[in-house]
């Protein structure tokens, strides 16, 4: 199984949690291989520059806001917020390729989205619906974490969860009896879905921490990984024999997840998420509690996935072995290199 050097590029990824771009402030994020800047313009716009002078390649991260410009601090060169070089040091004529590139970016429920190809395809309606992110019906924490890992294996995770039983056997899984479900694959054009359900067991160990049944309860985790790597997920629990798998959901815990995971380099990427809570949404304890078990839980993903990556790190061509769990991570991969491929036979 590849790890893959090529990356999707008309696509829309997150690149950042709206609060990490301060009014002022700049970020710098490397996002597919490309080094960016991120910024605010004066009316709070997020805007998106190559951080990379286009004179000696000096980042401009390192260079300060000037108003609506940013001065590169290595020569002086000014810049505006579209990337055109706006002032040069010691000459009057600016040439016509003395410009960064500027890329499209849509700011939308708290998360900072880019659209790494062609400009004139970024279509807004393309991004995924993360409303649960920024909702007052739902609560959660947002999060990030930075893994040294190819996104892939991250999506894998995320695309099987029978390892619920083993990565996370004290915290989000529990029950060895959730490996053994065979889950429902479908494909939809651009996203793989998974429905999982676990019938009359023991609330997972994290749950009982927030809401307490006498008996025991069904579990469902339905959810759709969209290209290019973003999980957006409905899962909960309700007391068995209360009608949730015909979707009557009484007394129910559900939550809804939110997961981009957007490739930095092939060996690194940037994880965003957030889990939100629908019940007890005025009760902190329980979005505290919440966030801590969801960073234990994605800690533990860490520590096998990097551990993994390791691995294949010493020997990348050593044969994997494919498995009836594998069905929607392998769906979901030759997904994603068909529409690299589309991509790349279009541009040639
Ligand atoms: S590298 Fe930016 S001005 Fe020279
Ligand atoms: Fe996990």
């Amino acid at each position: 199984m590849s790890t893959g050097t090529a990356f999707l590029k008309n696509t829309w990824y997150v690149a950042a949690w709206s609060h990490e771009i301060a009014a002022n402030g700049m970020l710098a994020r490397t996002i597919t291989r490309a080094p960016l800047l991120f910024w605010r313009d004066g009316a709070g716009e997020v805007v998106a520059l190559d951080d990379r002078c286009c004179h000696r390649a000096a980042p401009l991260s390192k260079g300060r806001r000037e108003g609506e410009n940013i001065r590169c601090m290595y020569h002086g060169l000014l810049f505006d917020k579209t990337g055109k070089c706006v002032e040069i040091p010691s000459q009057e004529f600016i040439p016509p390729a003395a410009k960064v590139r500027a890329y499209p970016v849509v700011e939308r429920f708290k998360w900072v989205w880019i659209w790494m190809g062609d400009a004139d395809k970024a279509d807004p309606s393309l991004i995924p619906d993360t409303h649960t992110v920024d909702d007052a019906q739902w609560r959660g924490t947002p999060g990030y974490l930075h893994y040294d890992a190819n996104y892939l294996l991250i999506t894998d995770n995320l695309l099987d969860f029978s390892h619920l039983s083993y990565v996370h056997e004290t915290t989000l899984g529990g029950s060895a009896k959730y490996a053994g479900i065979r889950p429902k694959v479908t494909r939809n054009g651009r996203s793989v879905r998974v429905e999982r359900w676990l019938i009359d067991d023991e609330p997972a160990p994290f749950l009982r921490k927030l809401k307490t049944w006498p008996g025991n309860v069904d579990r469902w985790n339905i959810y759709d990984v969209v290209l290019p790597g973003v999980l957006l997920m409905d899962s909960g629990s309700a007391p068995t024999g209360t009608g949730a798998p015909q979707g009557d959901r009484v007394d129910a815990a559900q939550f809804f997840g939110c997961q981009a995971v957007t490739p930095e380099t092939e060996r690194t990427s940037h994880y965003f998420f957030q889990q939100s809570h629908g019940f007890a949404i005025d009760d902190s304890s329980v979005t505290e509690n919440l966030r801590q078990s969801v960073l234990a839980g994605f800690q533990e993903d860490m520590d096998i996935i990097l551990a993994q990556q390791h691995i294949l790190d010493l020997a990348p061509d050593a044969p994997m072995l494919a498995m009836r769990m594998d069905t929607a991570l392998a769906s979901f991969r030759t997904m994603v290199e068909k529409a690299i491929a589309e991509e790349r036979a279009a541009c040639e």
